[in-house]
């Protein structure tokens, strides 16, 4: 059976790939905030994923306000990198899984999430700059990504977006989704966005140092205490588009500590498998661009 190894989470900031694609990795400004993801590129090496599920948001790439999904998975065979204001990035496209993906939205759907079903979709900084924080570049003579991603875009740029709650329940429902594919796979589900930040009024180059950090110990140990913040805390604390970090929960939903409260929908691996989870790294810098970034790997152990 396919099985939820390890949850990723990381901030998306675009400058972030610019960074990386100009190669100012190494300049002062830069070299801290990839010095944090060196521990996390040499562990995904040693512990290769077979598959990604990556829950990010699309910034007005893939969407615009003429459509507004809340929850869209990805069943494509592949997406084609593009973004807004650097263009798109010089990255390989990503491949799709569509087959466990239409497995994922059939269960999904069917514990009732309603999903929107993407069968093409370009994708940008949300979802490609964490690929190249973890993987790196890609080298030229072998360019392309690693393994195949799932992409699976919320909406958290167009109220009303969707609560903390909605979204821990939502990873479960994932979880639960992935644990009864048929075939031996090792799935990594990734939460990115956030942290603290707000790109907009008169708040605007908001950061809030305690708020992230308290959020990353709470994911860590009291995700369900977490999942029920509501909207405004996120909006007060951490700036408009620190509620990005709601995506953080669905992740944090499908790791195997959460426990299933609906364990009778669910398949003999998950009555089987070990229900504890630890965290393997954690990095918290301010600032990259406009935003403090965070960073955290969970594994099921
Ligand atoms: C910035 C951060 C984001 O997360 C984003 O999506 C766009 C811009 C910024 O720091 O400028
Ligand atoms: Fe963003």
């Amino acid at each position: 059976m396919a099985k939820i190894t390890a949850s990723v989470y990381t901030s998306h900031v675009p400058a972030i790939g610019a960074a990386l694609d100009l190669g100012k990795t190494a300049e002062p400004y830069w070299q801290p905030v990839f010095q944090g993801y060196e521990f996390s590129k040499q562990w995904i090496k040693d512990n290769p994923p077979d598959i990604v599920f990556l829950v990010y948001n699309d910034h007005a790439t893939a969407f615009s306000l003429d459509m507004i999904p809340t929850f869209a998975i990805g069943c494509a065979a592949s997406y084609a990198p593009a973004d807004e204001g650097w263009g798109p990035r010089p990255v390989p496209v990503v491949q799709g899984h569509p087959e466990l993906a239409a497995h994922i939205a059939q269960s999904v759907i069917l514990q009732d999430f309603d999903l929107t079903i993407v069968n093409k979709m370009d994708v940008d900084h949300g979802l490609t700059v964490p690929l190249s924080l973890m993987f790196g570049q890609p080298p030229a003579d072998d360019f392309r990504w690693p393994c195949p991603v799932i992409p699976f875009a919320v909406n958290v740029v167009q109220y009303p977006v969707p609560s903390g709650q909605r979204c821990f329940n939502l990873g479960k429902a994932i979880r639960r989704a992935i644990n009864s594919f048929d075939k031996d796979l090792n799935v990594q589900i990734w939460g990115t966005g956030g942290m603290s930040h707000q790109l907009q009024g008169p708040r605007a180059g908001l950061i809030n140092k305690a708020f992230d950090n308290a959020f990353l110990d709470r994911l860590i140990s009291d995700p369900t205490g977490l999942a029920a913040m509501p909207h405004i805390d996120y909006v007060r604390e951490a700036g408009s588009e620190g509620i990005e970090l709601v995506m953080w929960l669905i992740a944090r939903g499908a790791m195997d500590d959460v426990a299933d409260d609906l364990e009778t929908l669910a398949t003999n691996s998950i009555a089987t498998h070990a229900h504890s989870t630890r965290a393997r790294h954690r990095f918290y810098h301010v600032p990259a661009s406009n935003t403090a970034v965070g960073h955290l790997i969970l594994e099921n152990t």
